[in-house]
């Protein structure tokens, strides 16, 4: 559905996006995270061809950014990370406005902005001024904005960013329908857990480059892998060290009082069995637990690798 390769983005010296790849299939609800300037926005006002990249290919359903932005504009809707100024616009007039730019007029533009509006759940709001309306319902008119020429994928820039719990919610069961209704949708936040409860991939970008990218599980389990493993023992520690350092998977042993903890690079049938050679040799293991290490915390590592 959306594929982008080898994109550049330079803000004259300064490299935003440095060949940047990211592939989305159809009907995917896909996460895009990274810290402040890593490139989300400009990443996405790129797809929206509201910028022009320096190279690189975006292809959206067969159709170049490139040779045919306006074919490119039918397909997507957009989702700013920014409000506007609406000139004392009633919410319903607004939503009009925008259906005209794509040629909805009359009654059927009436009647699609008022089914757009109860989508967001927005009905009982089609005559507040936009300008008086709360953060968390100018964003789901935002969101409705965006969705009048029915496009295939959606792009949101930070959809959630400012809102309360319940708002939150209330745009992640809205996000979800759309998603139920065939969308496809590239969602950036950088509220990780958010995103893996809503999205099927992830992508992590940092420094303009995609540093992960893969389904929800792939990065859950390589999360695992990056998670240390406590053992405690009631006696024989110092043999269970003895074996731990003979092992080549087990990475960076740190010995406390009464715990050893390690880094584990290898399989589950290769944990039990560095489990059962630590009896045999002795050690008395009274528990073996893996470090709770949130989504969170592997962002971190992910992307503070460099610094
Ligand atoms: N118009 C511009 N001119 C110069 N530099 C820019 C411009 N727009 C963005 N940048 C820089 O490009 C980098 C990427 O910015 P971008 O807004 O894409 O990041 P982001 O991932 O969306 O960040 P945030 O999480 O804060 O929204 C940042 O270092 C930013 O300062
Ligand atoms: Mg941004």
């Amino acid at each position: 559905m959306l594929e982008i390769k080898n994109l550049i983005k330079k803000y004259g010296k300064f490299t935003a996006l440095d060949n940047l790849n990211l592939e989305i299939n159809k009907g995917e609800i896909f996460g895009f995270v990274g810290p402040n300037g890593a490139g989300k926005t400009t990443t996405m006002r790129i797809i929206a061809g509201l910028l022009k990249a320096n190279s690189g290919i975006v292809n959206v359903d067969g159709v170049d950014a490139r040779t045919n932005p306006k074919g490119l504009k039918n397909k997507i809707g957009y989702m700013p990370d920014f409000f506007g100024v609406y000139d004392n616009l009633k919410a319903l007039e607004y939503m009009e406005f925008y259906a005209s730019i794509y040629g909805i007029v009359g009654n059927k533009a009436r009647q699609l902005c008022l089914e757009l509006m109860d989508l967001v759940r927005l009905s009982d709001h089609t005559e507040n001024y936009v300008d008086e309306m709360s953060r968390g319902m100018k964003q789901r008119l935002c969101l409705a904005r965006s969705l009048v020429h029915d496009p295939e994928l959606l792009i949101l820039d930070e959809p959630a960013s400012g809102l309360d719990p319940r708002a939150r919610f209330e745009m992640k069961e809205i996000l979800r329908e759309l998603h139920n209704k065939g969308k496809t949708i590239l969602i950036s936040s950088h509220i990780l857990p958010e995103l893996a409860q809503l999205c099927s991939s992830i992508g992590v970008i940092e420094k303009g480059r995609m540093v992960v990218c893969g389904t929800v599980e792939e990065i859950l389990s390589a999360k695992a892998a990056a998670s240390p493993i406590i053992m405690k023992f009631t006696e024989g520690q110092d043999k269970a060290v003895e074996v731990l350092k003979q092992n080549n998977l087990v990475q960076n042993i740190v010995i406390r009082d009464n715990s050893v903890s390690i880094l584990f690079k290898g399989s589950e049938t290769e944990v039990a069995g560095i489990l059962a050679a630590m009896i045999q040799n002795g050690a008395m293991l009274s528990s073996f637990t893996r470090e709770e290490s949130s989504l969170e915390s592997l962002f971190m590592q992910i992307t503070t690798k460099e610094e």
